[in-house]
């Protein structure tokens, strides 16, 4: 038995796009921070005696996914026998969380230990891409690029968690389950968004933002690049044929809020997936007062808190979110 932990990570430079499908490599350069507290455990046993892969903890429609993901890796290393795969989140939503990058990461790094494999992170970053691109970025702590390079992915830690503790706040507005997923969506963009080009051609300058300003600690920097990259992601998917419109009332009445602190002088600036939550970079130090703004939202169910954190890891005993209820009982990680 083998229990990984993997926590998910925010993109503060967007990935919205392949170069290539079935790769899954991106057509353009992403930067994420790993979150600290929110997170995947999974615990994978291969076993001759399956005759296919059992997926606990996911709703049917996610299974898929998945079990994909496992007939990839066992071709990929030669492993024999099928697994028994339990998943569980301590997040209790299903939507815009980029549950799928924690998800795959902690499967990655489970994975590798249930077969007894020895592999660097670079590798586990191109199993966890294989499951969801931006799980790649979950294979490292603190600040993560990824980036397309001579038709390969490169995978890159450019500053470690304790660099910078930003905090960021999660701001849920809405628990229901997406309608299009990430890779649907953005399928969807390329193919009929006219805007997929410009949106590939203005994220070089985000990247070179963002990265600077990570390394000068300039927040006022970081979140103007991270807010507006995070417009045009969406502005590229409105834009498409049947249209993206991944945000709720409540998430413009967030976004709202926090230009509204910044015309009073707090540092806030938001980035949002594809999803509905609204994510709130700001200093420790203005945490409470930013997370009291959020919370008066109207329909803000809840702000969870965190900061930058770790890679995965193995754990000798699961997390206790992992096992609160009975094994068999389905969690609300979901594959997004
Ligand atoms: O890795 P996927 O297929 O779940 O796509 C992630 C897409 C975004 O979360 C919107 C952006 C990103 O870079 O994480």
């Amino acid at each position: 038995m083998a229990w990984a932990v993997a926590n998910s990570n925010l993109a503060l430079v967007k990935y919205w796009g392949k170069a290539d499908e079935s790769a899954k490599h991106p057509a353009s350069a992403s930067l994420s921070v790993t979150l600290d507290s929110i997170s995947t455990a999974a615990d994978v046993v291969f076993s001759p005696e399956l005759s296919s892969d059992r997926v606990e903890g996911l709703p049917p429609a996610a299974e898929s996914k998945v079990k994909r993901f496992f007939e990839s890796f066992r071709a990929k290393f030669g492993v024999r026998g099928y697994a028994t795969i339990f998943l569980a989140s301590n997040f209790p939503i299903a939507a815009g969380l980029a549950s799928s990058a924690s998800t795959f990461a902690a499967l990655s790094k489970a994975a590798a230990a249930a077969a007894a494999l020895t592999l660097g992170d670079a590798e586990l970053a191109e199993i966890a891409r294989s499951g969801s691109g931006s799980a790649c970025r979950s294979i490292y702590g603190g600040f993560v690029e990824w980036r397309p390079e001579g038709g390969r992915s490169v995978v890159e830690p450019i500053a470690a968690k304790e660099h910078w503790p930003l905090r960021i706040l999660v701001a849920v507005t809405s628990e229901k389950p997406k309608t299009v997923g990430s890779s649907e969506g953005m399928g969807r963009t390329v193919a009929t968004s006219p805007y997929y080009p410009a949106w590939l051609r203005s994220g070089a300058d985000d990247l070179a933002e963002v990265r600077a300003a990570i390394r000068a600690r300039d927040l006022s920097r970081l979140g103007t690049a991270a807010e507006r990259n995070c417009l045009r992601m969406h502005a590229a998917a409105m834009a498409s044929v049947p249209p993206l419109v991944y945000w709720e009332p409540a998430t413009l009445g967030a976004m709202r809020r926090v230009w509204e602190l910044r015309a009073r002088g707090v540092e806030a600036y938001f980035s949002i997936d594809a999803g509905p939550q609204v994510k709130v970079l700001c200093e420790a130090n203005d945490a409470e007062t930013v997370k009291a703004a959020m919370v008066a939202v109207p329909g803000v169910i809840r702000v969870l808190s965190s900061q930058p954190g770790d890679g995965p890891r193995i754990v000798d005993r699961p997390p206790p979110w992992a096992l609160a209820g009975s094994r068999s009982m389905p969690r609300q990680a979901v594959v997004s």
